[in-house]
Parts: structure tokens; C-alpha cells; sequence
């Protein structure tokens, strides 16, 4: 078949796969090439296992893989053939070195722009897809054009706001799409290709012309905001715990203020997932780079509160179940950092499983789709430890269960039966506030919800 145009993704991750595959399938004319150096993945892309677990995206791939999708390994045939590259690779938080802790690891993605810079023939759109710290443009231009030889090309930033879990529905109807581009007769014309593709499905009025400065830092500034509202309403939840509000009818309360909205002041355990804190960090390394000290200590207090809270959370279990969890069994309902996701990258559950095994618990781990990841990532961890799918099996013998990832079939587990299984007393510490805390306590547990008295026996 004759496609019109050929667009690549170098990079194919959580925002290269699904993201690339919902550009396929809108833009059935246009080829598209997803590309990445590691050879499993790419043959778990091809297969009938996905890489990833998102809601929707297999039949998305079942749509377009091998009609105008192409998952494979060679850079070089993806990047000559493109017009478009869209580069969406990794960019964690800086392992050691100058930075580390805090800044933006950019080794994957300088080279990216080396292998573009060896591969690339005519002119091509190089489309910053990964988030990256403000004026990160300004280097692979540096590094795509040198004296002795310049590639024509042009940078656009083009930031991803979808979250996992809802991924292929907020790339299907995203609230916005933020093109950046330079204000240039070049850049202007980079900018509109790429509203091109987008206009294929979203609105004109929902896609966003910026400078390339101003929508890289707007990526930053919007996780950073996210996350804030999170530490924000956390932040309260101990104070609710003392003086008995709760911190649901606090929550509701402020979020029907049309000013301030409802959504993402649901109080947590701690907002985990690959981005927020090492956005925010980037963002506060940003800030101290320039000196502005008062604005990177800002920022870093929405890290702390999250630190603190997760460490709330044992703290509170300890307490609670008489000052040792030693040979206790603690069962970990859920480990996946969020619902709908097997991404167990910066989850709580993590953290938690750490702490309770520094206090000698054996920890029982379930979760519907992350065991995999979570096996891979306690792997080392010395302790009591197993992994256990059906979750009434899991609770089995069990001192605690502690609710972690908000996965809806906890909801309507059957906790009389649960309870009948489980060593007495019995205990529910709810990270997420799920569950009918009543009717816990009702069944005879000792319930503890997150921003609210404990529902006691005694
Ligand atoms: P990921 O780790 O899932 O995927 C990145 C991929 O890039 C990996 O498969 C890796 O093998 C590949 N890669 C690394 N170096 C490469 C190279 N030189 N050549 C080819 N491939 C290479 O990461 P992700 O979660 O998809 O995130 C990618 C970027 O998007 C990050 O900057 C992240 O901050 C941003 N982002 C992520 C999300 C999310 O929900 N995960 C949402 C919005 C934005
Ligand atoms: C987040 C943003 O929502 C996306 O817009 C962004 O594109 C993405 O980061 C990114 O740049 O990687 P994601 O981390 O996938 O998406 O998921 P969220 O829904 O934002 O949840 C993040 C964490 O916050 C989860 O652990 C979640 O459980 C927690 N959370 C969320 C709360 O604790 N309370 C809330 O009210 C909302």
C-alpha cells in the first residue's frame, strides 16, 4: 500500500506504543514506525502479550499492527524514511554524578539525537515527546547541527499529558494537545504539520500553539500541579485523624468550589507512577540552577509530603497493631502504583513492602495485573515474601490486610468470608479509601481509614 506520509517513534514505552498506536489509527494514510533499541520489548509489541497493560490498546493494536503500525528495531530504516520523528524515550532522575537525585537523566535521549544525527537524509521534524527540562531544544539542535555538518531540521515540543491507566482514552479525547514551536516561517510550518496529524481527531480549539520554552516548562508545571494537589489534601489527613473530620467530607467540601474542582483531591498513601517526582525534582533542580532557591524549596515540599505520608502509613500500622508487625502476616492489597496499570514504577507498595520487612512482617502481595512487575522489583529484598493472585487466598492466616492500589475488585470482595480466614483481630489499614468502612467494622475488623478516626473494638 501507498502511504502518504511516514512517521516514526524512537522509544517504544508506555507513551510511544499506545500513542503511536491511536496516531495509526486515526491517520490510516500515514505509516508509522515505532522503534526501540530493546529487542524483548519490541517482540512483546509483535506478540499476542503486550508489553504494557492499558485498558483498550489491544484492540487499538489489533486495529493497525501490520497495516499501517510497524513495530521493529532498525533506527536507521525508521528515521530515513520518516518526515516525522517523534522521540519518546526515557528520561529518569539522574542515578550519581552532578544532579543526581534531582536532575533530569538526558543520556537516553542525546542519543537519540546522535542516531538521528547519522541517519537522518532531508529535511526532518524532530518531535520532543519525552518530558524534558526547559530549553532541552536548544541541545539537540546543538547536536544535530554542528559546523561541519548540518542536518535540516526542525524541534518541536510536543509534551504527553496522558495518564496510565486511561491512556488510550485521553489520547482519543484529549483536554488538550500543546504543540511548541519556534516563531520562525520554519518552525511555523513544523507546527502546523503536526497539528496535521492531530486534527485527524482532535479539535482545532483544543490544540495549543506555543514557543517550544513555554510548552516544554507547561509539561513540568502540570505535573507539578497535579501532584501539589495530592500532597495538598494528604498534607491534611493526619490532621483529620485527630481532630475527627474526615478528610472524604473535607475534600468534597473544597472541591465543589468551582474554583478549586474536585478531581485529584482523593487522599492517597502517596502519589506514586514513573513521573510526578521526577518531574517535580527536574523542576526544582531547574529552579536551584538559576538560584531561585525560594521557588525549588516550593516545589520540593510536594516530594517531602508524599515521602512523609507513605511513611505515615506504616507508622500507623505499627502503632496500630501494638508496636511490633514482627512474624506478622500483612497482606498488600494491590501493588500496581495506580488502578488499570501493571506499573509498579515509584509505587508506594514498594516503599511499604521495604518498611514491613525492616520490621520483620511477612508480606503477602496481590494485585491483579502488577505481580510480574512487582516479583521483578522486591527481587533481592531479603524477607518473607509471596505473591499470591487471588486475593481471598492472599488474606488467608493474614494479621492485616493493607489496601494500596485503588483496583476496583476490592471493592466488592467478600469480606466476611476474608474476615473468617484471617488471624484475630483482624485489620484494615485503607490507603485509598475504598472500602465501606462501616460494614468492616461491623464484620468485626478494626478498620483504618486514611483522614479519619479508626473504627475500633476496644
Ligand atoms: P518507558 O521507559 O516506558 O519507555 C522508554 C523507551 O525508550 C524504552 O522502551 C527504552 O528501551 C527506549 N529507549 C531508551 N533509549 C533509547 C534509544 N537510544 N533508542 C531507542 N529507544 C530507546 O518510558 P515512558 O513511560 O514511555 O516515558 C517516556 C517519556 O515520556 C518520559 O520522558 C516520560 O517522562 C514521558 N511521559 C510518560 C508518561 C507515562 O504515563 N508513562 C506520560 C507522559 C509523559
Ligand atoms: C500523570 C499525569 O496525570 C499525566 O497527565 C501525565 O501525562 C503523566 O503523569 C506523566 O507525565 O507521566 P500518571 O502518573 O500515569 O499520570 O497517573 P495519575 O492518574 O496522575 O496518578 C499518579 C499518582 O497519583 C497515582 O499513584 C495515583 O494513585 C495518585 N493519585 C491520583 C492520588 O493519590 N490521588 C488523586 O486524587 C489522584
Amino acid at each position: 500500500m501507498e502511504f502518504k506520509k511516514t512517521i516514526c517513534c524512537i522509544g517504544a514505552g508506555y507513551v510511544g506504543g499506545p500513542t503511536m498506536a491511536v496516531i495509526a489509527l486515526k491517520c490510516p494514510e500515514y505509516k508509522v514506525e515505532v522503534v526501540d533499541i530493546d529487542e524483548a520489548k519490541i517482540a512483546k509489541w509483535n506478540s499476542d502479550r503486550l508489553p504494557i497493560f492499558e485498558p483498550g490498546l489491544e484492540e487499538v493494536i489489533r486495529a493497525t499492527r501490520g497495516k499501517n503500525l510497524f513495530f521493529h528495531t532498525n533506527m536507521a530504516q525508521a528515521i530515513k524514511e520518516s518526515e516525522v520523528i517523534f522521540v519518546s524515550v526515557n528520561t529518569p532522575t539522574k542515578e550519581h554524578g552532578e544532579g543526581a537525585g534531582m536532575a533530569a537523566d538526558l543520556r537516553y535521549w542525546e542519543s537519540t539525537a546522535r542516531t538521528i544525527r547519522e541517519h537522518a537524509e532531508g529535511h526532518k521534524i524532530v518531535v520532543e515527546k519525552s518530558t524534558l527540562p526547559v530549553r532541552t531544544a536548544d541541545a539537540m539542535a546543538k547536536i544535530l547541527c554542528n559546523f561541519s555538518d548540518c542536518k535540516s531540521f526542525e524541534i518541536v515540543s510536543n509534551p504527553e499529558f496522558l495518564a496510565e491507566g486511561s491512556a488510550i482514552k485521553d489520547l482519543l479525547e484529549p483536554d488538550r494537545v500543546l504543540i511548541g514551536a519556534r516563531d520562525t516561517e520554519k518552525g511555523r510550518q513544523a507546527a502546523l504539520a503536526i497539528e496535521e496529524i492531530y486534527l485527524h481527531w482532535v479539535p482545532k480549539e483544543r490544540i495549543l500553539l506555543s514557543s517550544v520554552w513555554s510548552s516544554e516548562l507547561s509539561k513540568l508545571v502540570s505535573n507539578a500541579l497535579l501532584a501539589q494537589r495530592i500532597s495538598s489534601i494528604n498534607s491534611i489527613t493526619p490532621l483529620c485523624e485527630i481532630t475527627g473530620a474526615d478528610i472524604r467530607e473535607v475534600s468534597r467540601a473544597a472541591g465543589m468550589d468551582s474554583r478549586i474542582g474536585g478531581k485529584f483531591l482523593n487522599a492517597s498513601v502517596g502519589f506514586g507512577g514513573s513521573c510526578f517526582k521526577k518531574d517535580i525534582l527536574n523542576l526544582v533542580y531547574i529552579a536551584r540552577s538559576y538560584g531561585l532557591e525560594e521557588v525549588a524549596a516550593y516545589w520540593e515540599w510536594v516530594v517531602r509530603m508524599n515521602e512523609y505520608q507513605k511513611h505515615r502509613f506504616v507508622k500507623t500500622m505499627i502503632r496500630a497493631m501494638f508496636n511490633t508487625l514482627a512474624n506478622k502476616r500483612i497482606c498488600l492489597f494491590g501493588f500496581a502504583f495506580k488502578a488499570n496499570t501493571s506499573d509498579t514504577r515509584e509505587t508506594p507498595a514498594l516503599y511499604i513492602t521495604q518498611k514491613l520487612l525492616e520490621e520483620d512482617a511477612s508480606v503477602v502481595i496481590t494485585d491483579p495485573k502488577a505481580l510480574e512487575n512487582a516479583r521483578s522489583d522486591l527481587k533481592g529484598l531479603s524477607g518473607n515474601i509471596e505473591f499470591v493472585e487471588d486475593p481471598y487466598e492472599a488474606a488467608k492466616g493474614s494479621d492485616a490486610i493493607a489496601v494500596i492500589t485503588e483496583w476496583e475488585l476490592y471493592r466488592d470482595l467478600d469480606y466476611g468470608r476474608i474476615y473468617d480466614t484471617m488471624q484475630k483481630p483482624a485489620f484494615i489499614f485503607d490507603g485509598r479509601n475504598i472500602l465501606d468502612h462501616k460494614a468492616l467494622h461491623s464484620l468485626g475488623f478494626q478498620v483504618y481509614p486514611l483522614g479519619a478516626r479508626p473504627l475500633l473494638h476496644w
